[in-house]
């Protein structure tokens, strides 16, 4: 082997660098289930699953891969018991403070997706915070769905341009896929090309719906916290061997 493919700083020299996914997106799962096997509190599976996203983000930027999104709450995440929930978002804000300064020096554009309006206060300024001060960064495009379902984004959309419909603003006429595109919350972003999945559960859990419709889906036995690089290494690999139709013969 050579250096590159065991320290894996640098991209594995048996993937292809002109055809990398441009943006791959992740459902983070199995936190709950990697602390329970260590017969450790659920929180841990979440603190370390934090650190398998910190070492992605910095993997995407090693390897030139230019748009990472990650399902980090749902919006059937609020199901969960109070001291969860409350952990969470408290980690989310507690990360967004303590990464900002290295997000910003890495050129990390931060996103945030979600419906954003129903978070705390300090956790939305947080956001707020860290998204103005990325804004003008050109590294990795870093999106993070927070209080995310992709049913309700499509609702939010659908209201906005009913809304300008009403207004006169818009014809009827005019709304076409861009147009839908443009009012969710990913607007600007490319669809995603690969979607990696861990913790072997093959759904997608209301994520994305209307950005996934071409995406490449990669599901992985490997829980979340444990998702290394390695790991998306084999993820790539996987992703290289397929053949992208878009519905051509
Ligand atoms: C994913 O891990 C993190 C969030 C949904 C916030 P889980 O907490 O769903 O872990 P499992 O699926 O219970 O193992
Ligand atoms: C999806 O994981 C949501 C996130 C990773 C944030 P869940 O653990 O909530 O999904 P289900 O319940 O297994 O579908
Ligand atoms: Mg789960």
């Amino acid at each position: 082997m050579t250096p590159n493919t065991t320290s894996l700083i640098e991209l594995p020299t048996d993937l292809d660098g002109t055809q990398l996914p441009q943006h791959v997106a992740a459902i983070m799962d199995g936190n709950g289930r990697w602390a329970k096997q260590r017969g450790l509190p659920r929180m841990m599976g979440h603190k370390r699953g934090a650190a398998a996203l910190k070492d992605l983000l910095r993997c995407c930027k090693d390897w030139g891969i230019g748009a990472l999104t990650v399902y980090a709450f749902s919006t059937e995440n609020w199901g969960r018991s109070m001291e969860e929930v409350d952990f969470l978002m408290t980690l989310f804000e507690n990360l967004f403070q303590a990464e900002l300064a290295e997000m910003v020096l890495e050129g990390v554009k931060l996103e945030v997706v979600g419906d954003l309006a129903h978070l705390s206060p300090s956790l939305y300024r947080a956001i707020d915070r860290a998204k103005t001060a990325t804004q003008h960064n050109q590294g990795v495009r870093f999106t993070v769905a927070i209080n995310y379902g992709g049913r309700q984004e499509i609702v939010r959309a659908c209201q906005t341009i009913a809304t300008q419909v009403r207004a006169g603003e818009i014809e009827v006429a005019d709304i076409d896929e861009n147009l839908l595109s443009e009012h969710l919350d990913t607007a600007n972003l490319p669809d995603p090309d690969l979607l990696i999945r861990t913790s072997g559960e093959m759904r997608i859990s209301n994520f994305l719906l209307w950005q996934l419709a071409y995406a490449e889906i990669y599901v992985t036995d490997t829980l979340w916290p444990d998702f290394d690089r390695r790991a998306f290494h084999q993820a790539l690999l996987n992703y290289q061997q397929r053949h992208r139709r878009f519905g051509k013969a």
